[in-house]
């Protein structure tokens, strides 16, 4: 339908990295009381949508990663389109289709940014124009990271996800970045169900220094219990000439090195890519803003 793909639009799902999050507390509901840094690839996922005859909402996937997911009722981008619709009482649909470049349950926001894709192209779609903060809302509902991944800027993040902050420290934008995943899935549910309610300390970091000698991931013990493997691949990723800093991001099993330059950067992803075959990995860099 040539006049309906002329009407196509697309998102980029950038993946989300946490360059540190520490856990203070278990709340009443269950969920834990975090403050993250959260910063974006400059790579992602891509979703593209246009409208449909009727009010159904539809998704197919491809890439390296679609097989992974269904597109049934319970993926998060027809989730999130079903409850923007909702909202608004929209009574057009949407034909969307997911590239998902990203491993899923990967501690890089897959799906938060799927999700915060989708709302911020389905407001498009529909010309329904609402503000960032009523996205960030809706996102929500939807998972604790997603509010975040709507602006996908820099921020730090408080609360269970909803309390955001866009923040600025110098030097980090456009820094060189590997992504490492050993092909191992973590239920961020079991993650935080293993820590072990040691409150280590605020996160206060302003400056890239801070954020390399002070701040941590809390959940990296945990995370190391339930998939052991994480832990060769922070080993590994230490060990490359010109890394600066390598951590696990989110609750696993992704994890991430900043590198002083691309050219070592490359060669950590030659390297890793030689002893290490059946990881994945994503040469980067960290977003700007
Ligand atoms: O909100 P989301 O669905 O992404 O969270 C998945 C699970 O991770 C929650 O059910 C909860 O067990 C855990 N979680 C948590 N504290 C947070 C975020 C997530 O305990 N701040």
């Amino acid at each position: 339908m040539p006049l309906l793909d002329a009407a196509t639009l697309t998102e980029t799902a950038y993946a989300k990295v946490n360059l540190a999050l520490h856990v203070r507390e278990r709340r009443a509901d269950g969920y834990h009381a975090l403050e993250s840094l959260f910063v974006f690839a400059t790579d992602g996922d891509r979703l593209s949508g246009c409208l449909d005859v009727g009010n159904e909402i539809s998704l197919t996937l491809d890439g390296p990663f679609g097989a992974a997911l269904g597109a049934g009722a319970d993926n998060l981008v027809v989730n999130a389109a079903k409850k923007l619709q909702e909202h608004l009482g929209e009574k057009r649909g949407a034909r969307l289709k997911l590239t998902k470049n990203l491993p899923v349950a990967s501690g890089i926001g897959g799906g938060s940014a799927d999700a915060a894709a989708a709302l911020r192209l389905l407001n498009r779609l529909w010309d329904a124009r609402l503000p960032r903060a009523e996205l960030e809302r809706i996102g929500l509902e939807l998972g604790s990271d997603v509010p975040a991944c709507v602006s996908s800027v820099t921020q730090m993040v408080r609360g269970r996800g909803e309390v955001l902050e866009p923040c600025h420290i110098d030097g980090l934008s456009g820094i060189p970045m590997l992504l490492v995943n050993p092909g191992v899935g973590v239920s961020t549910a079991s993650v935080f169900s293993r820590w072990d309610r040691v409150d280590r300390g605020p996160l206060t970091a302003s400056t890239l220094e801070d954020l390399i000698v002070d701040a941590r991931n809390d959940l990296e013990e945990a995370a190391i219990g339930a998939a052991p493997v994480i832990a060769d691949v922070i080993a590994l990723l230490r060990e490359q000439p010109g890394v600066r800093l390598a951590r696990m991001s989110g609750s696993g099993a992704t994890c991430f090195a900043l590198f002083d330059t691309l050219d070592s950067r490359a060669a950590a992803a030659r390297h890793i890519a030689a002893r290490q075959p059946g990881w994945w990995s994503l040469e980067t860099e960290i977003g700007g803003a």
